[in-house]
């Protein structure tokens, strides 16, 4: 049953540090190694442990709550596409952040979120590099265990209020679509949110964010926002499993989120908007201002 929840977390987080294990394991095995495939470019990589950490999980999901649905991002890769129903659903991304993975830059996470009746209620992103644990129950609040300390309650820091974006520190990622179009609109989003325009930016509408910044992995943007160190995240490009234990933590830290194709979330997740790739996660409440100012980057 999904009634109780706190026990669910409970199952999930143990879960996640025994996938983080895995993880460790496979990111020394990678170094001695260098065993990477490429899924359909030379810059989106799958590494045995992906599928073998989904695998755990799966196995491990299926034993405990075998009612449960499950979507990770190596089997929908693989094929097994099971409909989004209103059944308890697992939407794992075993390891997100995988090119950091096989750079062995430490910011790779295990995503779990569990939707029920289509909305994300659950979600637990674990970084066994750091040993950064961020968990969220919709309705409860969501909380970061630091090395295993006692959880402590997101955001760490009061939101500060964005009157614009140009005081904002900003999470986008060139992800993996490259060619001349997309890599070449990405750019210039950049150079808008961040270019100075009073000097010979050429960017119409620039903001001159304080900086922008890439973690490499959506789940760690969400959460760094949800943690107060980003205040806006956006990027277009992720899959329901990069997002999904994302969407909890951040909504429960008082983070606005939007996603797909649609409008903000007013408490429902459709399909589309989880399926959707698009993704906008700000710190505060979005005021009319911020919201222009990213509306000028759905250009993309
Ligand atoms: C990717 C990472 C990356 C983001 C992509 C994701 P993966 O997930 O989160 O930072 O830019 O949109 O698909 O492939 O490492 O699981």
């Amino acid at each position: 049953s999904i009634t109780d929840l706190r026990s669910i977390l409970e199952f999930t987080s143990t879960l996640a540090r025994e996938a983080g294990d895995l993880i460790l394991e496979g990111s020394k095995a990678i170094a001695a190694s260098g065993d990477v495939n490429s899924k359909k470019n030379s810059v989106d990589l799958v590494t045995e442990y992906d599928v073998r950490v989904e695998e755990l999980v799966r196995e491990e999901i299926k034993k405990a709550y075998p009612g449960f649905q499950f979507i990770g991002e190596e089997s929908y890769s693989a094929g097994v596409r099971p409909d989004l129903t209103d059944d308890p659903t697992f939407c794992v991304d075993p390891i997100d952040g995988t090119t950091n993975f096989v750079h062995g830059f430490p910011f790779v996470a295990i995503s779990l979120g569990l939707i029920y009746k289509k909305r994300p209620v659950l979600g637990v992103i674990y970084n066994p590099f750091l040993d950064y644990l961020y968990t969220g129950i919709e309705g409860h609040g969501s909380y970061l265990s630091k090395n295993k300390q006692i959880p402590q309650k997101l955001p760490l820091s009061a939101p500060r209020p964005l009157p614009s974006l140009s005081g904002a520190l900003i999470a986008v990622e060139w992800g993996s679509a490259r060619s001349q179009t997309a890599a070449g609109s990405k750019a210039e989003s950049f150079l808008r949110l961040a270019g100075d325009p009073n000097h010979a930016n050429p960017v119409e509408g620039g903001r001159m964010a304080h900086s922008l910044r890439s973690l490499g992995s959506a789940a760690l943007n969400f959460s760094m926002v949800a943690q107060g160190g980003l205040d806006v995240y956006w990027e277009i490009g992720c899959w329901a499993w990069d997002v999904c234990a994302g969407i909890v933590i951040g909504q429960e830290a008082g983070c606005y989120v939007t996603g797909g194709h649609d409008g903000p979330r007013d408490g429902n997740v459709t399909p589309e908007i989880l399926l959707g790739r698009k993704y906008l996660i700000v710190r505060a409440i979005a005021d009319s201002e911020t919201e222009k100012g990213i509306d000028a980057q759905k250009r993309i």
